[in-house]
């Protein structure tokens, strides 16, 4: 099938029954140290999760801020429902779950002291408009902190040709589409300070859930939720759910294998609002 016959969706490909186990699981494989660190909260502050998906970093935001409150928010309402359930069971008492667009975010300008987002901007077509968003509900001198991987499955090796160009084509078409970004984290900088953030501040570190050598049990699990979930388009992208099956066998066989190292980069770029 042609590529550019492929049909037009705005929706988060990677969604299924699985997804909101698959975030709770990926977040304890990535830990919670990189990630506060990064965030550097106050007790008091008030953050925004920004596209919380299940809820686990909003929770974690939440602990860390015992005087302020984490709000987690998410267009996918079974996120949202699973989030505030999680969070009930938890006895958390600083922390709210909304329903939302990141595009439209439903709060006054300047309600927040830090607006947090990880993993969700490549997903985006037009993040400049979301990071202006970011920028109005951030105070002024508040801060917005984002974590975006650069080059998600592209760096294996021993790199098997067929494996790689099947990824290649694989994104290249989920560009094409839905405008998803691989090379999104390298990208945050220049957004940040198109955005009018100031004081901007970048640090690299492998990406725990996407880098390594084959063999972790956690991150192979990961992946083969996320290759399910997307069967549907791979199905459509390869020509049939035979081909789609296939192209997905070879990879998990690749990033299992104890001998081949998968590379990723992630991103946690910082910036201060003017004010
Ligand atoms: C890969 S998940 C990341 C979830 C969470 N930040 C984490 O790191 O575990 C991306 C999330 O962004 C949400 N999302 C994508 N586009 C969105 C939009 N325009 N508005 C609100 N949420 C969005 C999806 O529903 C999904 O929950």
């Amino acid at each position: 099938m042609n590529e550019k016959n492929l049909q037009s969706t705005d929706s988060y490909l990677i969604d299924s029954d699985a997804e909101m186990l698959r975030l709770e699981r990926q977040a304890a494989i990535y830990g919670t140290a990189d990630d506060l660190t990064h965030l550097a909260l106050g007790a008091a502050d008030r953050v925004l999760d920004a596209g919380c998906g299940s809820g686990q970093i909003t929770r974690t935001i939440a602990a860390a801020v015992p005087q302020g409150r984490a709000t987690g928010i998410d267009r996918e309402p079974r996120y949202i429902n699973y989030a505030q359930r999680r969070a009930q069971a938890e006895g958390s008492h600083n922390i709210e779950f909304v329903e939302g667009n990141l595009l439209e975010l439903p709060f006054e300008n300047s309600s927040f002291d830090v607006v947090w987002s990880k993993h969700v901007l490549q997903w985006i077509k037009n993040p400049a408009a979301v990071l202006t968003e970011f920028v109005r509900v951030a105070r002024p001198g508040g801060r917005v902190v984002a974590a975006n991987f650069d080059g998600f499955l592209l760096q294996h090796f021993p790199e098997d040709p067929v494996v790689q160009s099947n990824i290649q084509r694989w994104f290249d078409a989920a560009k094409a589409e839905m405008g998803f970004d691989n090379w999104i984290g390298r990208k945050l900088p220049s957004l940040f300070l198109g955005a009018g953030l100031t004081d901007i501040s970048i640090h690299t570190l492998p990406d725990k859930a996407y880098s390594g050598l084959g063999g972790d049990a956690e991150r192979q699990w990961n992946m083969e939720v996320q290759w399910n979930a997307t069967r549907a388009f791979s199905a459509r992208l390869f020509g049939s759910e035979a081909a789609a099956l296939d192209v997905q066998r070879q990879f998990l066989l690749r990033f299992a294998d104890p001998t081949v190292y998968f590379h990723c980069t992630l991103f946690y770029v910082e910036g201060r609002v003017a004010g």
